[in-house]
């Protein structure tokens, strides 16, 4: 049987960052991410003796994986295996699996496709256990979660949380979906300034978490307020405190990375001019506009509907930028024919 997922990013508002146990992924402290309609990556998943990996970029052109990207998913599929088995559901994942990735972002765009990928291999792994055992959407989100952490939130659209849970057991942490995308039109214009590749990616990042002296009190703040903050800004569709909350998150754990050891700096001063540059024209013009940034240079400005084509004019007059509009979305899609 081949299953094929189509599945598509998220953008953290609360973001993960640090692990309690790095070789299960699970993390320090809860995140929240709006799902986004754009860019897709599809995932094509069947039987096989060995692993097989293809990758093949929007252009049709194939990706060479590395060595330790390979590794990556042989780990994954071990992991997976072991955490059907503590569900009881024994021998329902074949020997190994033949997987082929088509990625639809677009080149040079800072956009990380490593969420939309082990999520729509999560679900493709789920649709070969399916003819033995069903699996919920919040197992299906731990599946996802072994690959990559944030993957496990890409399981649903709309607004989702990723819960941490408390002890070392592989579900502890799991995903819930806090609202579908009808609730709250949101836009994420992606302004990339940069298209050079990361060095230090946030595998290597989540372990240094704990180094820096800051780790500790942005757990706390995540703990005792900043995540049911956003949860209830969300809910009331409060986007002043949505804009508070997330700003105050992202400076936060690009504090936490500037001071881990060794630091790492993932914004440039193209990264710090634009979020200037937006925040003295949301002034200006009163605009519902926030920034955000991951582990990356690039700047993700958030908007209400009614607020997307001037945040989109803001992003078209930055020089030397690549612009990337999307929305939130609706979260995967199994698609019919196998075909990626
Ligand atoms: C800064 O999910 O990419 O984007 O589990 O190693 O794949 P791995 O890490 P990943 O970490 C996400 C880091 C972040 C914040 C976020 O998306 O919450």
């Amino acid at each position: 049987m081949l299953v094929t997922a189509r599945y598509t990013p998220n953008i953290a508002l609360i973001k993960y960052w640090g692990n309690r146990n790095n070789g299960l992924r699970l993390p320090a402290a809860d995140s929240l991410s709006m799902t986004l309609s754009e860019p897709t990556v599809d995932v094509s998943v069947e039987a096989a003796k060995y692993l097989s990996v293809r990758s093949t970029k929007s252009d049709g052109t194939e990706k060479r994986l590395s060595e330790a990207q390979i590794r990556r998913f042989q780990e994954t599929i071990e992991l997976m295996r072991r955490y059907l088995e503590a569900l009881h559901i024994k021998e329902a994942l074949p020997e190994s699996l033949r997987i082929s990735i088509h990625s639809h972002i677009p080149p040079g765009v800072g956009l990380a496709s490593s969420a939309a990928v082990f999520s729509a291999l999560a679900r493709g792994v789920a649709s070969l256990v399916e003819e033995t055992q069903a699996l919920a959407p919040e197992e299906i989100s731990v599946l996802a979660r072994l690959g990559s952490g944030s993957a496990a939130r890409s399981i649903y659209g709309g607004f989702v949380t990723l819960e941490s849970g408390e002890d070392n057991d592989i579900a502890s942490a799991q995903a819930a979906q806090i609202t579908d995308e009808h609730h709250w039109e949101l836009h994420d214009i992606v302004v990339i300034p940069s298209e050079e590749a990361k060095k230090i990616g946030s595998t290597e990042g989540h372990a240094l978490a704990q180094t820096s002296p800051h780790f500790i009190a942005r757990i706390e703040a995540i703990r005792s307020h900043r995540q049911r903050d956003c949860i209830d800004a969300i809910q009331k569709k409060d986007f002043e405190k949505l804009q508070r909350v997330a700003e105050e998150d992202t400076t936060d754990m690009h504090h936490v990375m500037m001071t881990s050891k060794p630091p790492l700096r993932y914004l440039t001063e193209d990264t710090h001019r634009i979020v200037r540059e937006v925040t003295s024209l949301r002034e200006k013009e009163h605009l519902p506009v926030l920034y955000t940034m991951d582990a990356g240079p690039t700047v993700h400005l958030i908007c209400p509907k009614d607020a997307a084509d001037k945040i989109h004019a803001f992003a078209h007059s930055q020089k030397n930028c690549l612009i990337y509009a999307t929305k939130i979305g609706k979260g995967a899609t199994l698609l019919a024919d196998g075909s990626a």
